[in-house]
């Protein structure tokens, strides 16, 4: 398959590296982490271990292939730009598969790419840009892939058996909204929670006030998501997030991550859409807009 990966970063770049051993692949991505590529490869240390010269440009207008496939992974407030730069390569076939977090990436996809040429995925995967031309895999996880529409389609099933040989261990999902909704309040508390607190994400259970607070705020998003007709258990949904919680005891989580670099946040996509979805629907959303108010103030618009 010729796919490129639109937003080589952290995550993109973890996925195009894997993909590369059966697949011909183009990063898209940003100086100097393309520079770097360009000159000496990619290198992934960490959970993975792989280091070796792959195809790297700056702009859409650069990529070498007609595309079949375009993973986007640029961060969510990207996402508006980048598909608009995507839109001229794409054809009858192509797909646009979105790897990203937040709730906000698929219908800001839809201002300039047609709906039927978008599927949607989540992954477990960590990832740490630690330095240009190199990424550490900080943890294994499975990768959920699905169509909008819940449809197992055969271009579908495709994608989850190449993903698959790549030894990304990937399932297909008939309700990737859903998973999109599930991460997005997993991370509804953990990431502005860390952040705010500048801990890492193990300290959200050592601290009873905080664990409280995480509770908290996971039912609120919960019920958020009951108004756009996702039916989730808050008992399961608390303790989902008290697992990625204990899996993930020692990491920073990626909001901690960019205040601590300086760099723009997803609080918009995640906390602030669950509070635009909730006052829609009169739902409170009173935590998630302390959230995204506390972290709004921490990190540049
Ligand atoms: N990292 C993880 O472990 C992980 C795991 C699961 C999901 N995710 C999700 O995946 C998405 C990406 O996360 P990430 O951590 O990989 O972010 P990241 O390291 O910031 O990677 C995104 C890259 O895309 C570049 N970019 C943005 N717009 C571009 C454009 N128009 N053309 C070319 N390059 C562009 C960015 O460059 P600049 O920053 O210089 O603009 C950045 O290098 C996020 O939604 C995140 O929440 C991440």
């Amino acid at each position: 398959m010729n796919i490129v990966i639109f937003g080589a970063g952290a995550i993109g770049s973890l996925l195009g590296a894997l993909l590369a051993k059966k697949n011909k692949i183009v990063f898209v991505g940003r100086t100097p982490h393309i520079t770097c590529i360009q000159k000496k490869g990619i290198t992934i240390k960490g959970k993975t271990h792989l280091s070796f010269k792959i195809p790297a440009v700056e702009s859409a207008m650069d990529i070498p292939f007609v595309a079949d496939l375009f993973i986007l992974t640029v961060k969510s407030y990207d996402t508006e730009t980048a598909s608009k730069e995507i839109l001229p390569y794409i054809n009858d076939k192509t797909i646009v598969l979105s790897i990203q977090n937040g709730l906000d990436n698929i219908e800001k996809m839809q201002h300039s790419i047609q709906k039927n040429h978008i599927l949607a995925g989540i992954t477990m995967h960590g990832t740490i840009f630690s330095k240009p031309g190199e990424i550490i895999h900080t943890g294994k996880g499975e990768t959920i892939l699905g169509e909008l529409d819940g449809s197992q389609s055969q271009r579908l099933k495709n994608l989850v058996e190449v993903f698959n040989e790549a030894r990304i261990k990937t399932q297909i999902s008939q309700d990737i909204i859903k998973e999109i909704w599930i991460k997005a309040i997993i991370n509804s508390s953990i990431n502005p929670l860390t952040a705010f607190f500048g801990c890492k994400n193990g300290y959200l259970l050592e601290n009873p006030l905080l664990e409280r607070i995480t509770e908290l705020v996971c039912k609120e998003s919960i019920s958020i998501a009951s108004s756009q007709g996702i039916s989730l258990s808050p008992l399961e949904i608390i303790e989902k997030t008290k697992e990625v919680i204990r899996n993930t005891a020692m990491n920073h989580s990626s909001m901690l991550q960019s205040i601590q670099q300086g760099k723009k946040t997803e609080i918009n996509a995640i906390n602030g859409k669950l509070v635009k979805i909730g006052t829609h629907h009169k739902i409170d959303t009173t935590l998630n807009r302390i959230l995204t108010e506390l972290i709004t103030r921490l990190s540049p618009s």
